[in-house]
């Protein structure tokens, strides 16, 4: 089920404003690969080129090639709805629908997907729900909306609606930023669990966050303001909090900016 990305010379663009040069990293299947580094260098926007996202903004172009197990995502023909539902995304703010059940939204992607069997969609409900750890907290109240859970509680909503899909890649941006230290702990507990099933990509200002949770590191970083973000290095996350390769991965890890 998990699948592994390859990312070849990708070049992303908001109009003319060239935000991303030249991006090269392979991100393995079954582990969590964190993408670190400073405000404005670039992850978020790489991480929506990898389910076709970014395209979604005016102005959007991304060049290059992501290959999803050697498909080529950008190539002429791929169905970019089809290529989110293979690959998932979380965001910063979790942002279930509001006024839909719990069950609802869970379950709404399946609709899309074609599963309408009422028992059928109570078991995927169930089967989300308990992989994103949020089934004992809410099993006897699925019919109550989604906002009236805690911002902990609706960002592993917001997983469980991801999962649901069973999707082959997990995008996460920044998921614990608005959450407290033990809704966040709960977040990378989970990202733990799913790891070996997953091919996860989550972007953290967090560093500890990134040393507990991810098994693989990219640092992207900014030369200057208006010019693109790069990929600096990825490696093992040991290696590059530990002991990396260029000076400006070395710099940021230990705080020294600039
Ligand atoms: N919708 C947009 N339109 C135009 N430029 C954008 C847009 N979104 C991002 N950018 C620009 O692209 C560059 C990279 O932004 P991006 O959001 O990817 O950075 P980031 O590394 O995720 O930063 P942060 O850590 O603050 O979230 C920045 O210069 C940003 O201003
Ligand atoms: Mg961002």
């Amino acid at each position: 089920m998990a699948k592994r990305i390859d990312v070849e010379n990708v070049n992303i663009y908001y109009s003319k404003f060239h935000a991303v040069q030249d991006v090269t990293l392979t991100i393995e299947p079954r582990s969590c690969t964190a993408f670190i580094g400073s405000s404005g260098c670039g992850k978020s926007t790489v991480l929506r080129t990898l389910n076709r996202m970014h395209e979604v903004i005016p102005g959007g172009r991304v060049e290059g090639k992501v290959l999803l197990d050697g498909q080529d995502l950008y190539a002429p023909g791929v169905d970019p709805v089809g290529v989110r539902r293979s690959v998932g995304m979380v965001f910063q703010r979790p942002n279930p629908f509001p006024t839909m059940t719990i069950r609802d939204n869970v379950a709404a992607g399946l609709r899309l997907n074609g599963i309408k069997d009422k028992k059928r969609v109570d078991e995927v409900v169930e089967k989300s729900l308990r992989g994103a750890n949020l089934w004992n907290e809410v099993k006897d109240r699925l019919d109550k909306p989604g906002a009236g859970l805690s911002g902990g509680q609706q960002q592993r909503l917001c997983i469980a609606r991801a999962i649901a899909v069973e999707p082959q890649v997990l995008l996460m941006d920044e998921p614990c930023s608005a959450l407290d230290p033990i809704s966040t702990l709960a977040i990378e507990d989970l990202i733990t669990e799913l790891k070996p099933k997953y091919t996860i990509v989550i972007v953290t200002h967090n560093m500890q966050q990134a040393a507990r949770v991810a098994d693989r590191t990219a640092f992207f970083n900014l030369e200057a303001q208006g010019k693109p973000g790069r990929l600096i290095e990825i490696d093992d996350t040991t290696r590059i909090f530990n002991n990396p390769k260029e000076r400006a991965t070395e710099d940021y890890i230990s705080g020294r900016f600039g």
